[in-house]
């Protein structure tokens, strides 16, 4: 089982997306894969459809904070609550009430290492994808700090600033995970033909070549990825016929290869 982090100190920066259309390029595989929201926020629960009341009225599952990771930050014994299923996928969901884990994470740091503790006790999927909150905050680092990996997804229309500040994320959660490495950069939103998306790319593939290597830009589809989450699916459910999926399934293939494993279905598992 890999545990990765999908993280990136901004926020609107493809976090969300990653997680979701990699998880379920992953499940289209053949992969077994549990995401995990950790942004009170709650973008990645609502996109899969999971903060939405029932046709009866009757209140999401998840809204609950003991649907969420919560109960492991306060009980080091709590194992992880019960998935949802979405898509194929299963999901620890978040909601804004998961707000409170960070006061709790800063009152005691050494509850950091209880998510990664209960993280490693579940079985049965072959990876953990974590949406991680942006900023440098206690939730943020316990998702990095449960990771083997990372995945830093950047927007090529912005700026390449703060990928730097990563480093100090890194120091930190290597206390928990001494063997944390940033898997890929992950560049989306590109258009080819745009010089400052051209410039950024070049960026990543040269100046951050020490940092970790960079994937195939995943192509800007204006409004696409909006209109995907506006019906709370993700971008292959949406839009099957679209080539959004299949640069998806690319990343996903990249990612396997960095691993070092291949798709289940060539495995012939
Ligand atoms: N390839 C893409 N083309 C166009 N827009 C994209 C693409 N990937 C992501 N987006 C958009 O970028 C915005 C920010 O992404 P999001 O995943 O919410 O970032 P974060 O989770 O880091 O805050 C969203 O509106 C999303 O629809
Ligand atoms: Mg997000």
């Amino acid at each position: 089982m890999k545990v990765i982090s999908i993280y990136n100190q901004a926020g609107g920066a493809g976090k969300t997306t990653v997680t979701r259309d990699l998880g379920y390029a992953l499940t289209q595989l053949g992969f077994r894969v549990l995401l995990v929201d950790l942004d009170s926020q709650a973008s990645l629960t609502r996109w899969l459809g999971q903060l939405a009341p029932g046709a009866d009225g009757s209140k999401a599952p998840g809204t609950r904070l003991d649907r969420t990771v919560f109960p492991v930050l306060t009980d080091p014994d709590a194992d992880l609550p019960e998935p949802l299923g979405a898509f194929g996928m299963d999901l620890i969901p978040a909601n804004t009430k998961l707000s409170v884990g960070d006061s709790v994470l800063y009152d005691d740091q050494n509850r950091m290492g209880q998510l990664r503790a209960a993280i490693r006790r579940v079985h049965g999927y072959d990876f953990v994808l974590i949406d991680a909150p942006p900023g440098r905050t206690a939730m943020a680092l316990a998702g990095v700090a449960a990771s083997d990996h990372l995945l830093i997804p950047v927007n090529v229309a912005k700026a390449l600033d703060n990928i730097d500040n990563v480093a100090e994320v890194l120091t930190t959660a290597r206390r928990f995970s001494p063997t944390l490495s940033v898997l890929a950069l992950v560049p989306h939103s590109f258009m080819r033909n745009t010089r400052h998306h051209k410039d950024v790319l070049r960026g990543m593939q040269e100046d951050l070549a020490a940092l970790a290597p960079t994937t195939t830009p995943i192509s800007h589809k204006d409004t696409l990825y909006d209109d995907a989450t506006l019906y709370q699916q993700p971008i292959a459910v949406y839009a099957p016929r679209n080539s959004a999926p299949e640069e998806y399934r690319r990343l996903a293939g990249e990612v396997l290869a960095l691993l070092g494993l291949a798709p289940v279905a060539e495995a012939a598992r």
